[in-house]
């Protein structure tokens, strides 16, 4: 399938799932958690210019403006972003929000500070272009920042699947009305990084494009932050970060 086709079907999904997404992560736990880590990361002070791709509903964008960063941030689907606009209204901060592919990015180079992607890189059809294209509009000693998981990890433990299986698809279809194995099936076999080794695989993506300094770590933050959505995404397991500096 074209990477063009691929990423219509991958629109259509988060079209469909925008309002679901933005119920289950707009708590002021998890909007609390994200500021904290961040801030550990690029540390206390404000100022920097900073791109989220693939924002959603701006979880991570709105973290980093509420911490006094100057953010803009891009993601493929409008209804995501609609989302991500009413809540920064809401939350009274300022986001340059924009409709665009993480694959091909609307932005001059050496634009950004940073360049940060959370739970987006497992779902692009080449990561490798998206990769070089952080690294283009990054500016020389700007930091790259990558949060994801393991989703669908199909090198996962027997014992994981029947969890899924048992307990967790029964739920996804209760209380979300879909059935949660087809929803991305078609498409596994487009999406490179869900069948390779991670964050092993991102260290190396970084490595090949120049990146300095490259480490991976673990993040502590649960990805489902009630007790429901721990049964149907908590087999998934936990998430990652890996970080290197444009050369
Ligand atoms: C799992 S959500 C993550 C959203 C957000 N980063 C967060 O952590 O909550 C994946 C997002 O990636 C977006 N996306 C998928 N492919 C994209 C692409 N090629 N360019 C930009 N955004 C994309 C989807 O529209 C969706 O909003």
């Amino acid at each position: 399938m074209e990477s063009t086709a691929v990423k219509g079907l991958v629109r259509e999904y988060w079209k469909k799932s925008a309002v679901r997404y933005n119920k289950a992560h707009q708590s002021e736990r998890e909007h609390g958690s994200w500021k904290e880590l961040l801030k550990t990361i690029l540390g206390p002070a404000g100022g920097l210019k900073v791109l989220d791709v693939g924002t959603g509903t701006g979880v991570i964008a709105l973290a980093l403006a509420a911490a006094g960063q100057q953010v803009t941030a891009l993601d493929l689907t409008a209804e995501m972003v609609e989302k991500a606009k009413a809540n920064a209204e809401r939350r009274g901060l300022v986001v340059d929000f924009r409709i665009g592919d993480a694959e091909k990015l609307p932005f001059a180079d050496n634009t950004f500070d940073v360049v940060i992607s959370k739970w987006l890189l497992w779902t692009l059809p080449t990561p490798e272009k998206a990769v070089s294209e952080w690294q283009r509009v990054l500016r020389r000693g700007g930091r790259l920042i990558i949060i994801d998981g393991n989703w669908w990890d199909f090198r996962k433990s027997w014992a994981k699947r029947v969890w899924y299986h048992l307990l967790a698809m029964p739920l996804v279809l209760i209380t979300e009305r879909r059935y949660a194995w087809n929803s991305y099936g078609h498409l596994v076999q487009h999406l490179p990084m869900l069948s390779r080794k991670r964050p092993e695989a991102d260290v190396e993506l970084l490595e090949h494009f120049g990146f300095v300094g490259v480490e991976a770590q673990t993040v502590d933050i649960p990805i489902a932050q009630t007790f429901i959505s721990w049964l149907k995404y908590g087999y998934q397991g936990g998430q990652f970060l890996v970080k290197g500096v444009k050369a």
